[in-house]
């Protein structure tokens, strides 16, 4: 993956869209697996929250405190408030398919809300938001190396959401609860 901070690390916009990229991937695998295995779509599932409770974290920790200072007179502030809102109502999505058993009945939906909600919000990060920041002067390397560094952390094999991610399932697989 990314390496700390070097030469080769990407911009923060590069970065951020990389992921955004990577997690489309993984919605479309599970779109193509629903007829697959419990365990296989409770894998990618789990892949899927993973990866946006960290591509969040380094966007809340980092980017956009970072962009906000940079368009803190600009109509980019808005936004930004609009963009960490957003986060919130991800983080329930995510919150509520994690406690959800496979054996809920709307377990698929709550994938596939959870996929459009990322949808919107990356569109307007990277049609909105991302034009902004690269036309106001923010230095894009020095951020994309904090970017890269905390994702490395956040995602080592010691931490949870590394860990799972590593292996493809979740420790509270057995957790019960519903998407709805
Ligand atoms: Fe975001
Ligand atoms: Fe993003």
């Amino acid at each position: 993956m990314f390496g700390l901070t070097n030469s080769d690390t990407p911009n923060a916009i590069d970065l951020l869209k990389h992921d955004h990229d990577d997690v489309d991937k993984l919605f479309a695998e599970y779109e193509d697996s629903k007829d697959g295995s419990g365990q296989q779509k409770k894998a990618l599932a789990a892949r899927i929250c993973d990866a946006l409770t960290v591509h969040a974290r380094i966007e809340e920790e980092i980017f956009y405190p970072a962009a906000r200072r940079a368009l803190d007179k600009d109509e980019g502030k808005d936004l930004i408030d609009e963009a960490a809102v957003e986060h919130q109502t991800l983080k329930d999505l995510i919150a509520r398919l994690e406690s959800a058993p496979l054996s809920d009945p709307l377990y698929d939906a709550g994938v596939k809300v959870l996929s459009e909600y990322v949808k919107h919000h990356v569109k307007e990060e990277e049609n909105e938001l991302f034009p902004k920041c690269k036309s106001s002067g923010m230095d894009l390397e020095a951020i994309g190396n904090e970017l890269a560094a905390r994702k490395s952390e956040l995602t080592q094999p010691g931490s949870g959401r590394g860990r799972r991610a590593a292996n493809g399932q979740r420790a509270g697989d057995a957790r019960e609860g519903r998407v709805s």
